[in-house]
């Protein structure tokens, strides 16, 4: 096809668009953000209502993204653009870009911890310690401040780095590898984690439910970590859809990526409660609950020491395969609505990324000015996006493919033009055009409102 030669860069494989996009799900979301909410939500309950998110909500949205996204070969603005022109559907694509900013800003937060850790480990400075030293080292680092910043801004750096380069280059190389690493790693310290003196109660914390705990907040909170999760909601998954060739299945690909980034996200658990409760880690810790537990222990493992170097190296990684894809959005709607240059959209976007972002940062040290709204800066960023923004984003692109793009041409996509069975797609588009929408606005409702 002529526009696809023209100057848009594609997957070249079908691995290779399956490990990008898995890539973009999976990263911190997983490892740290899915415990915390999961900690702060009543625990087995919250795991259940978070796997009928992903089945029921998360995958049909991926799809939908996925079908957007290839059909229109453009970032989230232009594509909205081109299969609903003269309308308003395009604030959707503007509201993804804008959402994909504000996780950038504060996740690479999050993500600079990442490097800070890697040093820790590589100088062996969790060694033998208690658990009180190394959750009062965890604070001192934000009370620092400016190393929060310093890391953020390597992040940013490297992010921006990849992405300068182009997709093909950059992406897919990257991902490939590393994400199953990443997986035999959790599976050890699972191990480790459900062998510890006392693990039985954080086992029973993650799996056995109680469905009193289940409350409008904790629904909103499962649907914001589902989209989070998947990377749903803000035109990450159109973009890399756009991507994709015409004859790859995308069916497949949202059901690999799905499965994968669940898997690793259950994996996680399994990793932090059992030794969480073990080491008298309260599941509400929120921050420290991954970044404490995890140093706790390697320190219970022989080979700690190398353990620990390679999971924050992996765990850096899977971070900054989903930061790329943040800014990836971003970089992609500056360069083909506002036809900036690709590189200077990138550093554009690094440098206003950091701007915003290094608030977060600081807002995490004691006593800090950087409220919002009762929340610290970075918890303001965290909440608006993921628990706004991302649902009702998803919510806009199910009534956009159910109602406005319909159903002969969802099917044409998803069947590759009649090439491909997909057999189930009549209930997939019923669930697209129906269910989910429905859910979402309730859950949404429930969430915030009620
Ligand atoms: N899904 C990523 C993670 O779990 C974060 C992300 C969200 C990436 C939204 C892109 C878009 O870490």
């Amino acid at each position: 096809m002529a526009e696809e030669k023209k100057n848009r860069d594609g997957f070249g494989s079908k691995i290779g668009i399956i490990a990008a996009a898995a890539g973009s799900a999976i990263g911190l979301g997983n490892i740290y953000r899915f415990p915390c909410e999961l900690g702060n939500n009543g625990g087995a309950a919250f795991l259940l209502v978070y796997l009928a998110v992903v089945l029921f909500l998360g995958l049909p949205v991926m799809l939908s993204e996925l079908v957007i996204g290839r059909r229109t070969q453009s970032n989230p603005v232009g594509a909205f653009k081109k299969l609903a022109p003269k309308s308003a559907w395009p604030v959707v694509g503007y509201l993804g870009v804008l959402c994909g900013f504000i996780i950038l800003a504060f996740y690479s937060t999050v993500a600079g911890w990442t490097l800070e850790y890697i040093v820790k480990s590589v100088g062996n400075s969790f060694s033998g310690k208690d658990l009180s030293v190394i959750e009062q080292d965890f604070v001192d680092f934000h009370n620092t401040g400016w190393r929060n910043v310093m890391w953020q801004v390597v992040f940013i750096f490297l992010t921006g780095f990849v992405v300068f380069k182009g997709v093909q280059n950059g992406i897919e190389r990257y991902s490939k590898i590393l994400m199953p690493l990443l997986l035999v790693i959790l599976v050890i310290l699972g191990i480790r984690s459900v062998t510890l003196p006392g693990a039985k109660e954080g086992v029973a914390f993650l799996f056995r439910p109680d469905f009193s705990k289940i409350t409008g907040k904790v629904l909103i909170s499962a649907l914001g970590q589902g989209f989070f999760s998947l990377s749903l909601g803000m035109g990450a998954l159109i973009t890399y859809g756009s991507y994709i060739k015409k004859n790859d299945n995308l069916t497949t690909t949202a059901l690999s990526v799905t499965l994968s980034d669940t898997l690793i996200a259950i994996l996680a658990g399994v990793v932090i409660f059992p030794a969480a409760f073990s080491f008298g880690v309260k599941p509400t810790a929120g921050m420290g609950l991954v970044f404490n537990t995890i140093p706790m222990i390697f320190n219970q493992m022989v080979g700690g020491y190398w353990f620990c170097i390679i999971f924050f190296v992996l765990l850096a990684i899977a971070a900054l395969t989903s930061t790329i894809s943040l800014l990836e959005v971003v970089v992609a709607y500056l360069s083909e609505e506002l036809r900036l240059k690709r590189q200077t959209a990138t550093v554009l976007a690094c440098l206003l990324a950091l701007l915003v972002g290094c608030f977060a940062s600081l807002s995490l040290k004691e006593g800090t000015p950087f409220v919002l709204g009762g929340r610290t800066v970075f918890d303001a960023m965290d909440f608006v996006s993921s628990n706004i923004m991302l649902p009702l984003g998803g919510l806009l692109i199910v009534i956009f493919v159910g109602w406005k793009l319909g159903k002969s041409k969802f099917f044409d996509e998803i069947s590759n033009e009649g090439k491909l069975k997909a057999p189930v797609k009549s209930l997939v588009f019923f669930i697209i055009r129906y269910l989910a929408p429905i859910a979402i606005a309730i859950i949404f409702y429930e969430g915030l409102f009620a």
